[in-house]
């Protein structure tokens, strides 16, 4: 059995492709790699296909992640795709929910600092228009946010409504 995971942003070349590869870092760091699907899309569509942010990228490498992907607008269809769905920020999470407005997946939409545990924040800031230190931030919270995650997904593997 797969769980799949999928992480949403804004633009989906900085916070979501980073949370997307940090997850893969940390899934097989513990050799979990036959379990998880990980994603990331945008609830935007103005960077469909463009590789990561090079500034997102740049605050990745400092910490051993390479970020790789293009990115993707997310579908309605990916509600029903993925066991989880990673909303970055409140804004992305009210964006998934409306792709949905029966309801029938709302329980598979998270976000994502929820699962932090070092981290009192309750929404990844968007480090587009901000300095280096932004990037760095998300980078160290997103590595808090995803050792949450899958701790709580290895838990509950499969969303409730699967
Ligand atoms: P992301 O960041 O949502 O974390 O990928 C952004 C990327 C691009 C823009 C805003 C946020 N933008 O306005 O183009």
């Amino acid at each position: 059995m797969t769980t799949r995971l999928l992480f949403v942003c804004l633009g989906n070349i900085c916070r979501s492709p980073s949370a997307e590869n940090i997850m893969n870092h940390l899934i097989q760091q513990r050799q979990l790699g036959e379990r998880f699907l990980c994603d990331s899309a945008g609830t935007a569509s103005y960077h469909t296909g463009s590789s990561p942010d090079r500034r997102m990228a740049q605050a990745a490498q400092a910490q051993g992640i390479d970020l790789v992907g293009r990115a993707r607008q997310v579908t309605a269809h990916d509600l029903a795709q993925f066991d989880y769905v990673l909303a970055m920020d409140r804004q992305n999470y009210r964006d998934l929910l409306a792709l949905d407005p029966v309801g029938q997946y709302s329980d598979r939409v998270r976000l994502m600092c929820d699962f932090c545990r070092r981290h009192p924040d309750q929404e990844v800031p968007d480090p587009y228009y901000g300095g280096p230190e932004g990037f760095q931030y998300v980078i160290d919270l997103l590595l808090d946010a995803c050792e949450g995650l899958l701790d709580y997904v290895l838990d509950h593997p499969v969303a409730p409504s699967r």
